[in-house]
């Protein structure tokens, strides 16, 4: 099978030029000014149009068992809306339980992915310790593409990470080449308030943001970037909501260390009066971590992003329908964590970045692609449109509109946190392992055609983290001579 996409503006991270793209398979096989088709080719006219690397998000949760239910997306539906919002790949997590054999939770993540019908791969969270999550670690990372460790530093009582936990998954990591990641929230000091919070009489959503003020991101996100520093390992913080977290890593950076940052395109757009909804369960969608911010932190984060602070951006999907929401009805603590947004993504950076002059068309295939792929060790084979790269791009109408609504979103949600928002350029096409899984709103896909990435340890950063160190390791003093 050919395809060809002719006449449009090629956008990669470095540089835009007019161009055809010729598919064959699920790859790649040329770029350049008039292309010939074989003969049996599908041929699509990108006239006007704007070709792109398809999204990838380095953060979703589809499926996730989390406090006492499981979200309602899986990999399927999940994978589904992100096709049809431009995203041709995720990045999901495997969280094993606290004592939890961490390949059995591999395995288990892993079957549930199989009915994915885009590309995916794993992040896998360290929740405990003992000699056999070392070993785990060793195994995914040698022999099953794994290439990066979430920590969760919120959580008390479930998943969290304390000190020790860190220090010994991050000795590890550095060990095997393979990055560490961070949600930076103290977790002790957010249990503290929720309970100070309760006592106040403060039960419903608006206790959320109160329990998790934005001196504990940034407290999180500076101890994370401690620990690697004096590990020599490069970390990645997921989500950064804040400023805070943001200027910890702007001064991280600005001392030569490797740290990456995420967003979240919902921090970006959103603030938290959301919380004051008299409605309990609109407030209540909203309950995240970290939460919706006050006013003044969504314009921080778009500028960490345009200062080059911040790379990447996310959504965190996981999905909660308001009967789950309802588990906390007489007590927010009990509300499960989490927002949807998969298939909005490209669609809302696009509107308010781009078309807004917050970012080149460059910067938003950086933001939400290349930096990604490159970070997570997969560059150029996702991010990027030339020969040899597989065929995932986007063929993106900068004119055409759409209305975000959970009543015509393809997400199994029952709410959707930019209800009612117009934003216009999407993609009008979408193609995934060189095949069209949507256009003109349909869309067309396969489940368990989705495949698992492998993505290898040690990528060209981290060569060069590991490099410095080895040249300024201590030596004990010689005193024979
Ligand atoms: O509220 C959130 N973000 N739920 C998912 C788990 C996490 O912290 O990423
Ligand atoms: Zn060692
Ligand atoms: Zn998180
Ligand atoms: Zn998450």
């Amino acid at each position: 099978m050919s395809l060809l996409v002719k006449g449009g503006t090629v956008v990669n991270a470095d540089h835009s030029q007019r161009a055809d793209v010729l598919i064959e398979g699920d790859k790649i096989v040329a770029v350049g000014t008039d292309l010939n088709a074989p003969e049996d080719a599908e041929v699509h006219d990108a006239s006007g149009c704007y070709v792109m690397p398809g999204g990838i998000d380095p953060h979703t949760h589809m499926q996730l068992p989390f406090m006492g239910t499981v979200a309602s997306e899986d990999f399927y539906t999940g994978t589904r809306a992100a096709l049809a919002g431009g995203t041709t790949m995720i990045i999901d997590f495997v969280i094993p339980a606290p004592q939890q054999d961490v390949m059995e939770a591999w395995e288990t993540w892993n079957g549930w992915a199989e009915k994915a019908c885009a590309d995916y791969s794993f992040h896998v969270a360290i929740t405990w310790w003992d000699d056999s999550v070392g070993q785990a670690m060793e195994t995914l990372a040698t022999e099953k593409g794994v290439n990066s460790f979430k920590h969760f530093l919120a959580y008390k009582g479930a998943i969290m990470a304390d000190d020790s936990v860190l220090a010994k998954s991050f000795h590890k990591a550095r060990e095997l080449g393979a990055i560490c990641t961070v949600h930076a929230e103290n977790g002790e000091l957010i249990a503290h308030l929720q309970q100070e919070m309760l006592k106040m009489g403060i039960t419903g959503p608006e206790g959320h943001p109160l329990s998790r003020p934005s001196e504990l991101e940034g407290e999180a996100a500076e101890r994370a970037i401690t620990f690697a520093d004096v590990m020599n390992v490069p970390l990645y913080i997921v989500h950064n909501s804040c400023k805070e977290s943001v200027d910890a890593i702007a001064r991280a950076r600005a001392q030569g260390q490797r740290v990456f940052g995420e967003a979240l395109a919902g921090h970006m757009l959103i603030d938290d009066s959301v919380y004051q909804n008299k409605d309990w369960d609109t407030a209540a969608h909203y309950v995240m971590s970290p939460p919706f911010r006050p006013k003044g932190h969504q314009e921080a984060i778009w500028a960490a992003l345009q200062a080059g602070t911040l790379q990447t951006t996310a959504t965190d999907h996981a999905c909660f329908c308001t009967s789950q929401k309802r588990m906390g009805h007489n007590n927010f603590t009990q509300i499960p964590n989490g927002t949807a947004g998969v298939e909005d993504r490209m669609h809302v950076l696009w509107h308010h970045g781009v078309n807004a002059g917050r970012l080149t068309e460059n910067e938003f295939v950086a933001a939400t692609s290349a930096n990604t792929a490159k970070i997570f060790n997969i560059y150029p084979r996702k991010g990027a449109i030339l020969a040899g790269a597989d065929a995932d791009l986007v063929i993106w109408d900068p004119e055409r509109k759409r209305t975000i609504s959970k009543d015509s979103h393809h997400m199994n949600i029952d709410f959707n946190i930019f209800e009612g928002w117009e934003v216009t350029g999407t993609n009008r096409t979408t193609i995934a392992q060189g095949k069209v899984v949507y256009h003109d709103g349909e869309l067309n896909v396969t489940e368990g055609a989705g495949r698992y990435i492998p993505r290898p340890t040690f990528p060209p950063y981290y060569q060069a983290v590991e490099k410095a160190r080895q040249d300024t390791l201590p030596k004990p003093v010689d005193r024979m001579g």
